[in-house]
């Protein structure tokens, strides 16, 4: 067998961090329903603890199930090191009380997912740091908006939920001219691995909600943290195990290796079906304007072509007839399930104003491009002519 770096992606997503070898030849990984681990000796229990000799101690640091799926999440991130965690805002919050001080300054691009907003507007503010938001997309706002104080620069892309594509390898090159110590930190749920890898474009830090893509079958709440070995230790042993103690459940990290195994495959689907809601959506009398980057007229297309590896499962647009045009679209749908989250099996539906980004404020959503008559979609597996054809019949209606 080739060494693992030679593998395909879709290969390592099936096999990497696990050795059946290592578990009486089981051909899937064990569930370690346990909260904690014996030592042979006392001394054996410090030097875990001090973390002179590897092994778990406690459930909330580590477990071996957890172990398995770290480690196909950084190889499938190409990054040093992996951190599961009980939820994506487990993955955030974790990472950033970890990295960030009183006095320090975090800077964040103009839109990102609702409540990674409150978490740095409520969350962040309240404890004296510093958070001003610049578009991304901007290079010479981005590049006057940092500070001799700045010790993160956060962002998504594609974004939740407008859809901009920001250039992560720009982004990072021009952070890093500023001051090499600030860590770039993005957030790659919409993408997963198998569409883009920040970490070798430049950013220091990708953290997800596994709730989405990377489990894939809305079964389950996660989030991941990947990048420097060093980095991922200190988020394990201060983040996760003091400030938040949000840790991954065996069951769930179980659930996540089993998702990724089809990781693959289920965003190529993903990927053509919104192509074709793109396209119906495009071109119907009802829609004002769509926001997928794989139009050809999309504001970021050229970029997420040398960006992405395809163009994703989601898709936002707006209603020519504004707050009650989404509404009643929303409400005539029949196969298509309102709901937040996305990246599952279903195709979901979403209003961000009242509901993602509810946390933002009327101004705030204004000044944020999150309009009244912005609706969100995330294309599921379902066979597309189906999905379609519940999307004309309630659009045709109005
Ligand atoms: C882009 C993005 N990041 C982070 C999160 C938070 O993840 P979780 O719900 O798993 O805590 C979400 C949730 O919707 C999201 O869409």
């Amino acid at each position: 067998m080739p060494e693992n770096n030679k593998l395909a992606f879709a290969t390592r997503a099936v096999h990497s961090g696990y050795d059946s070898a290592d578990s009486h030849g089981a051909l899937n990984p064990p569930i370690y329903m346990t909260s904690t681990f014996c030592f042979d000796s006392v001394e054996q229990g410090a030097e875990r603890f001090s973390g002179e000799s590897p092994g778990h101690f406690y459930g909330r640091i580590s477990n071996p199930t957890q172990d398995i799926l770290e480690k196909r999440l950084a190889d499938l991130e190409e990054g040093e090191a992996g951190l599961a965690t009980a939820s994506g805002m487990g993955a955030i919050s974790s990472t950033f009380w970890t990295i960030v001080s009183p006095g320090d300054h975090v800077l964040v691009d103009k839109t990102i997912y609702g409540c990674t907003f409150s978490f740095m507007e409520h969350g962040l503010k309240k404890f004296g740091i510093e958070v001003t938001y610049a578009d991304f997309t901007n290079h010479s706002e981005l590049a006057a908006a940092l500070k001799s104080n700045t010790k993160v620069v956060y962002f998504e892309s594609p974004v939740n939920p407008s859809m901009r594509v920001l250039d992560i390898a720009a982004i990072s090159v021009l952070t890093k001219s500023h001051n090499t110590d600030i860590q770039v930190i993005i957030d790659n749920t919409y993408c997963t691995p198998a569409l883009q890898r920040p970490l070798t474009m430049g950013a220091d830090i990708v953290v997800h909600s596994a709730t989405k893509y990377l489990g894939g079958h809305g079964d389950l709440i996660a989030g991941a943290v990947v990048g420097r070995a060093e980095v991922i230790q200190q988020i394990r042993l201060f983040g996760l195990k003091d400030m938040t103690g949000a840790v991954i459940s065996p069951i769930n990290a179980f659930l996540i290796l089993r998702g990724i195994k089809t990781l693959q495959l289920r965003m190529e689907r993903h990927c053509q079906n919104t192509h074709v809601i793109a396209q119906l959506l495009d071109q119907h009398p009802a829609v004002g304007k769509v926001f997928y980057p794989g139009l050809k007229t999309d504001v970021g297309h050229d970029l997420a072509t040398r960006q992405m590896d395809g163009f994703g499962g989601m898709i936002a647009f707006e209603l020519k007839e504004g707050f009650e045009g989404a509404t009643n679209m929303l409400n005539r749908l029949k196969l298509i399930k309102r709901a937040v989250s996305l990246g599952d099996t279903e195709t979901l539906i979403q209003h961000p104003a009242s509901m993602t980004h509810s946390t933002y404020t009327p101004e705030q959503q204004a000044e944020h491009r999150i309009s009244r008559s912005l609706v969100r979609i995330s294309a599921g597996l379902e066979s597309v002519a189906d999905i379609v054809a519940d999307l004309e019949q309630a659009l045709l209606e109005g």
